[in-house]
């Protein structure tokens, strides 16, 4: 067992700062004092060793706080019912950006970027009901024919017989030309959309170039630039059913690019939430079958379980680790008084854990009776826009999938991001049999 030592690392690189909640030793996680455990740590999640920390304080803990964690001092809030309050309470539980926005990284005051999932009403409304009309049924189901299309071709050019990562050939080909399709975006250059997002999410303390926010400014400056021009482009033309037209036409949105940072924030929001999200599910699912053979065995007897499948997939992957938000006043939450100012985290990969909402959370369960009870599109007035659209491309690609190949078989441990906000996979070999 590790003797304990401080959980609160100031390395700069990875590696460093794993402190008590170090993967070698799960055991560790039930008998480190409570004020140890940091779940905030994305080495968590890189080592894939979060469950026994997070099963520890829905336990004992379940509205925890860490003090002077790696993130600073804040609120884990761990159980299904109080994230559902949490998530609800938008007049106690702020997403301003100002304030500190949605994630747990407090990001200094001069690269913070308004959208409107780091907005409160009455703004937040105005904008997203600018875009939301991109998933409206008709839209969806126009997309629906693409998808199918893009999907059964990017399986048709998968090799046999032997490895290939499929997140690079599948996961991140799909979403990314779902990404350029929404944005109708040059549809060769599409990878630089891909490249964008990443750099707005890496964490930069993960080991990549972008390993501070000038450098990741630098970059997104780039991509504000081409979004710039394209929107005034659109805003001459008549509206489409594309996003940036939508933005460049709506009436709450048509000033975007007279507060660029704004313009980024919405770019990036919209840009980020259908991508990593959906790529990771994508991954997550093959994953998940290949731990839990007996399920793809029923999946294969039965393809029609696709449909229930689909929701317990983005369930058990939780592709969102978390979203943060800031207490307006002092507040009771399960017995715990936080106060006016406090970081407020809802964990909701440890909500969809919960054993007191979902029966045997840590299994994959293809047929669940109700595999929509989840937590992986958030409740409320920020529940996921995208979230039909999310499952209608994991739909489509599984029926794809099954018409095509018997298995797909891992063939080595994935590996996965350092982040606590992405639940990444960033790369996972697997072999179709020839
Ligand atoms: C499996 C895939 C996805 C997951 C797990 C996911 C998850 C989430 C979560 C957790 C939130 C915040 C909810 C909250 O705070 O209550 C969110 C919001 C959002 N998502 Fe998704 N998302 C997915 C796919 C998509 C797609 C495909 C799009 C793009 C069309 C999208 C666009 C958005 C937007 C724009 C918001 C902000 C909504 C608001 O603030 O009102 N997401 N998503």
């Amino acid at each position: 067992m590790n003797a304990p030592v401080t959980v609160v690392m100031t390395a700069d690189a990875p590696g460093d700062d794993r402190g008590n909640n170090r993967g070698d030793d799960q055991g560790d996680a039930w008998s480190v004092p409570l004020d140890r455990i940091d779940v905030s740590n994305p080495h968590l999640y890189q080592d894939d060793t979060w469950q026994p920390y997070f099963a520890r304080l829905r336990r004992d803990d379940p509205v925890h706080y860490t003090k002077d964690g790696m993130y600073g001092s804040f609120w884990s809030v761990t159980k299904y019912k109080d994230i559902m309050q949490v998530d609800t309470s938008q007049t106690v539980f702020s997403s301003d950006a100002m304030l500190g926005g949605i994630v747990i990284r407090d990001v200094p005051m001069d690269f913070r970027r308004p959208s409107f999932i780091a907005m409160d009403p009455p703004k937040h409304d105005e904008q997203r009901k600018v875009v939301a009309p991109i998933v409206a049924p008709m839209n969806l189901q126009k997309l629906a024919g693409t998808i199918r299309e893009r999907a059964a071709r990017i399986l048709d050019d998968l090799p046999r017989g032997e490895t290939f990562d499929w997140v690079d050939r599948v996961s991140i080909e799909l979403t990314t030309q779902m990404l350029a399709t929404l944005f109708d975006f040059p549809f060769e250059q599409r990878r630089t959309l891909t490249h964008w997002s990443n750099v707005a999410t890496v964490n930069t303390r993960a080991g990549t170039e972008i390993d501070s926010e000038p450098k990741r400014d630098a970059v997104l400056q780039q991509m504000l630039t081409y979004f710039t021009k394209l929107w005034h482009e659109r805003a001459q033309q008549p509206p489409r059913p594309d996003l940036i037209s939508m933005l460049a036409h709506g009436e709450a949105t048509r000033d975007l690019p007279s507060r660029p940072h704004e313009f980024l924030g919405n770019l990036i929001l919209l840009l980020v939430g259908g991508n990593d999200t959906t790529r990771n599910s994508i991954s997550g699912g093959v994953l998940a079958l290949n731990r839990f053979p007996d399920e793809y065995r029923k999946l294969r007897q039965n393809p029609a379980l696709v449909t229930s499948m689909v929701p317990e997939i983005i369930r058990y992957v939780t592709p969102v680790i978390h979203m943060r938000r800031t207490a307006v006043e002092d507040v009771d939450l399960a017995g715990k008084r936080i106060r006016k100012g406090d970081k407020v985290v809802m964990w909701y990969i440890s909500g969809n854990r919960d054993e007191d909402a979902i029966e045997r959370p840590d299994d994959f369960i293809i047929d669940r009776a109700r595999p929509r009870q989840h937590l992986s599109f958030g409740f409320g007035i920020h529940r996921c826009v995208g979230n039909r659209l999310a499952e209608l491309q994991l739909t489509i690609l599984w029926e794809e999938i099954l018409q095509r190949f018997p298995t797909i078989e891992l063939m080595g441990e994935p590996t996965r991001s350092y982040s606590n906000v992405i639940h990444g996979i960033t790369s996972m070999p697997v072999r179709i049999p020839a």
